[in-house]
């Protein structure tokens, strides 16, 4: 079992597959001037399976498959359905914008794919252009419809911005009486290229008052372990309704998580940019029971929380390059 200095067992890894993205979300990278990671230093699907294998075998329980979109990556339903297979897992989900996704999701639910979060941040055309820069609002709407088809649990994440989406929040709310999905409303995270809200107007509380104004009957359901966001039920409606304090951070006692980036950085917290490199690690020959110690001695020194891993950054402006590197 991985355990940190303040004894939070971590169960949950999240496996971002790959740093490009088919969207460009004006909150996670601007529109031109990205550098992408090159091919040499992208993790192959063997390193990515092998990884997965150890962390399970430390007692991984969840794994959870990122993008942007993760089948922007070739031949990913492969390496999905492989890391469908190791044993222990009792928990494997994507995180998508469900670009790409729709055509998979036949293979996807014979693999036992349980959940996949499905980022929408407004159930409006234009307003979809405006926020991620491409004209795709009925791709994800396709795949959303099809995902409920095949009863695979979905949530939608949908990052709430002054000035840009405020007016969703409702419809999005109300999407939810029939469907029988969650939507969570996320706190905008700064991020390198968007580092100027001096404070969040739309934070957690300030997104709770919005909603349990226009539904008073909205009541609070208990949180998982380890979960994210704080979850709300409306009598009567199919979906629940989440609020995840991304930016506030104060999820960050019960954290049961770690990342690895597409290039092999095992990435602590969210906000930290530092970690080792386990790619290299096994380009350098490493067994599996090295890899291990690895692993285990990084994850001792996984901060207390979001606030501290931001104080422990070596590169100053961090919230990163943008967060489809991380996988949210
Ligand atoms: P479940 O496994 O369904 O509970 O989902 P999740 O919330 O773990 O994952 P998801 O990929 O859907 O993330 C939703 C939002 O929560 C994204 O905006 C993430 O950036 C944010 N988030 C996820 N993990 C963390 C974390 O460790 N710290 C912070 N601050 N935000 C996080
Ligand atoms: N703030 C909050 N959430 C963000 N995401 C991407 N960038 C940000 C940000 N700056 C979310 C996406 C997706 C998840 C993986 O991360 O909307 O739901
Ligand atoms: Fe948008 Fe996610 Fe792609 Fe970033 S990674 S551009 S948030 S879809």
């Amino acid at each position: 079992m991985l355990t940190d200095k303040f004894g939070r067992h971590i169960n949950y890894l999240r496996l971002a597959v790959v740093d490009r993205c088919n969207l460009r979300c004006t909150y996670c990278m601007p529109e031109n001037g990205l550098s992408w990671i090159k091919q040499n230093e992208l993790m192959t699907d063997e390193e990515m399976l092998r990884l997965c294998s150890i962390f399970t075998e430390l007692g991984v329980n969840k794994i959870r498959i990122t993008g942007g979109e993760p089948f922007v990556r070739k031949n990913v339903i492969d390496l999905i359905g492989k890391i469908s297979r190791l044993d222990g897992l009792n928990d494997l989900s994507i995180t998508t914008n469900g670009l790409l996704t729709e055509q998979y999701i036949p293979k996807l639910k014979e693999f036992g794919i349980q959940s996949i979060n499905l980022s929408l941040d407004t159930l409006n055309e234009e307003r979809f252009f405006t926020i991620t820069r491409r004209k795709s609002f009925d791709k994800v709407m396709k795949t959303l419809d099809r995902l409920l088809q095949y009863e695979i649990k979905v949530k939608i994440n949908t990052v709430v911005m002054e000035g840009q989406n405020i007016e969703d929040i409702i419809p999005l709310v109300k999407l939810t009486r029939d469907l029988p999905a969650d939507v969570r409303f996320i706190e905008e995270m700064p991020f390198n290229g968007n580092n100027t809200q001096a404070s969040l107007k739309w934070n957690y509380s300030q997104i709770y008052h919005h909603i349990k104004n226009h539904f008073p009957d909205m009541e609070k359901i208990s949180d998982p372990k380890g979960s994210t966001s704080y979850n709300y039920k409306i009598p009567g409606f199919a979906g629940d309704v989440g609020i995840i304090a991304a930016y506030t951070r104060s999820f960050c006692g019960d954290c049961n998580r770690v990342r690895i980036t597409p290039s092999g950085v095992l990435r602590n917290c969210l906000y930290e940019d530092g970690g080792i490199n386990l790619k290299d690690e096994i380009r350098t020959g490493k067994n599996n029971e090295e890899l291990k110690n690895i692993i285990i001695n990084s994850i001792h020194k996984k901060p207390k929380d979001g606030w501290e891993a931001e104080k422990l950054n070596l590169t100053p402006a961090s919230l990163h390059q943008s967060m489809a590197t991380i996988g949210g």
